[in-house]
């Protein structure tokens, strides 16, 4: 390994180094001015860079000239200081440093700077927009050096597990054919073939799979992805996965060793114990909380109300399903003003509900927006099936299936976030797995594979794949896996099939002729046919896993450069027009 001492050149120090043990050695720091201050015959220079500040001290009565210049430096001029560590009078408890300050003996201005359009402080006057036009003065603040930082730390030690367990870390290519993966991709014009386009991948799904045929049985790689979707907090075009492929294993392998890796990310990097991720089938994660990616810091479970049927109110009466929740540790209910605003949210075109059925349990008896068509004991025996006491209330929504599981996962949700029901510094882990492998899509009357073309089904349901009945189809269940944390999916994967006849059949269950899947995944079909191991593996979102650990909801400033929500990049300005040559060039 390297020294890690610096050449004594432009530093012998960082900013965020130095302490009371060595007052009276001579160093030389160099740095951003943070802020100057001048008292008097004393001027005091804040000195920053990424490890810390240090403060300078200028004496007028020592060095005139000196001090002088350093009245000159504005904010984030790059200034050289040459000095004596020297302990404080006035410490500054707040700071690693701030014990001591460098009595200034040389000062050098090595670059000017222009006035910052925002202030360089951890809580800055800059909005969103100017901070990501100016990244690389953002980037000097705390909040997002700080992210940038601890991103490295995760790579780092998720390099370290998975190379202690033999994984090899194998880079594939950026220019490649679309691979199949739900979203649309972006494309490269190649100006050497005319008319013809790579794909940015989506994933290195196809390559990693064709690593096993090659041999290299624990494969990873921290890789940037491209996606041309809509953007969400949680989502960006480019990103980055950790990405695995693991041969002559089954579920249990991967769930382990992936189960373990982010037990070790949390232990090393943020000191948590995960406990060990219960499992639940994606059907009874539907059931219970509307959603594959249930946070389970939230209590709140779906609860079955069929009981309220058949007293003649036609609205229950008449639903295709009927769901609510128990919300508990409200102060004493719910208060009407309150349940008109949960009313009004739910009804909004984004939720889509009809309205909301309320049950309270208060002090003064049970109230409720149903009462009209239910005795007191009637509603008391509901709240006493799903374990409601004083001072809880039910929320009840009725429609289809589908829209309840939907409309009731967000209210859920919603609820928690207004009542504070969210404990913070917990971490909630699950596996959610058998997810269905097909879907059914009414547009365009066929199916669609749910992870992607190349997932297992599970071996109980093999014998479903020769039906011709489309209930059927849709019941068959996938050997794939989720793992979610705190309510965000963090990574997905599966068994993927290794046996050609049984990928040509599930091509012909996705609608593609056998032309079409010969010229779409003629590739990976042709290498099955060399000795294809047993294989598996998972992707995680890099991005995303940062962000969940530091319970931060947006994974954009983990990322150095982000796009925006249109997709830009406002610091260099891209996407852009090109110019014609170019274009022709390119035979566009
Ligand atoms: P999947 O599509 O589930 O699986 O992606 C794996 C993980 O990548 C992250 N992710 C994203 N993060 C930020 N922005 C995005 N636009 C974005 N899209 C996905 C999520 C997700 O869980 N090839 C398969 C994996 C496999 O089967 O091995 C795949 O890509 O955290």
């Amino acid at each position: 390994m390297p020294d890690n001492k610096l050449r004594k050149m432009l530093r012998t120090h960082t900013c965020g180094e130095l302490r009371i043990d060595q007052v009276n050695q001579e160093v030389i720091l160099s740095g951003w001015v943070q802020s100057l201050r001048n008292l008097g015959g004393l001027s005091f220079i804040d000195l920053r860079d990424r490890y810390g500040i240090t403060q300078i001290a200028f004496n007028m009565e020592v060095n005139s000239s000196l001090c002088d210049k350093a009245r000159k430096c504005g904010r984030e001029f790059v200034i050289q200081v040459k000095g004596k560590v020297s302990e404080r009078s006035s410490k500054n408890a707040n700071r690693p440093t701030g014990d001591i300050e460098i009595i200034a003996q040389e000062l050098n201005i090595l670059n000017e700077s222009k006035v910052p359009p925002f202030t360089i402080e951890d809580e800055s006057d800059g909005g969103e927009d100017i901070r990501m036009k100016y990244r690389y003065l953002d980037i000097r603040r705390n909040p997002v050096k700080d992210k940038i930082m601890f991103r490295h730390q995760v790579a780092l030690h998720t390099r370290k597990y998975l190379s202690s367990l033999g994984f090899l870390e194998i880079e594939t290519p950026y220019l490649i054919k679309s691979t199949p993966e739900g979203a649309r991709d972006f494309i490269v014009p190649s100006r050497m073939n005319p008319g013809q386009w790579y794909a940015l991948p989506q994933s290195p799904q196809t390559f990693k799979q064709i690593l096993m045929v090659g041999g290299m049985d624990k494969y990873f790689q921290i890789v940037r992805c491209f996606r041309d979707e809509d953007l969400r907090a949680d989502r960006q075009p480019e990103f980055t996965q950790i990405d695995c492929e693991m041969a002559f294993v089954d579920r249990e392998d991967i769930l382990q060793t992936f189960e373990g890796m982010m037990k070790y990310l949390c232990k090393e990097i943020i000191n948590v114990e995960l406990p060990d991720f219960p499992r639940m089938s994606y059907d009874e994660a539907m059931e219970t909380y509307g959603n594959d990616k249930p946070d389970l810091r939230i209590d709140m479970k779906f609860q079955y109300l069929e009981g309220l049927r058949g007293k003649g109110f036609q609205v229950i009466d008449n639903a295709e399903y009927i769901r609510g929740f128990v919300v508990k540790g409200i102060e004493s209910a719910f208060t009407n003003k309150e349940i008109n605003e949960l009313t009004d949210w739910v009804k909004r075109p984004q939720i889509g509900a009809k309205g909301l059925m309320y049950i309270k349990f208060t002090n003064e008896g049970v109230k409720s927006s149903i009462s009209k068509f239910y005795s007191e004991e009637e509603l008391l025996s509901i709240g006493n099936s799903c374990s409601a006491e004083k001072g809880d209330t039910i929320l009840i929504l009725t429609g289809s299936k589908n829209q309840v599981l939907k409309q009731l996962s967000e209210l859920r949700l919603e609820v928690a976030r207004r009542n504070n029901l969210i404990p913070e510094g917990i971490f909630k882990p699950l596996w959610v797995l058998d997810f269905p492998l097909h879907e059914w899509n009414e547009d365009e009357k066929r199916f669609f594979a749910m992870h992607h073309p190349f997932t297992s089904p599970l071996a109980e349901d093999l014998h479903k794949m020769s039906s011709a009945d489309n209930k059927i189809i849709e019941s068959i269940r996938a050997a794939a896996y989720d793992l979610v944390l705190n309510g965000t999916e963090l990574g997905g994967g599966s068994i993927r099939i290794h046996d050609k006849e049984l990928q040509s059949r599930n091509f012909e269950l996705l609608g593609f002729t056998k032309e079409e899947a010969e010229s779409q995944f003629g590739f990976i079909l042709g290498a099955f046919e060399y000795g294809a191991p047993p294989h598996g593996g998972i992707a995680f979102g890099l991005d995303r896993v940062c962000a969940v650990m530091q319970g931060s909801t947006t994974i954009r400033d983990y990322i150095a450069f982000p796009k925006n929500n249109m997709g830009r990049d406002v610091m260099i300005d891209a996407p852009s027009g090109i110019d014609s040559k170019q274009l022709k060039e390119l035979n566009l």
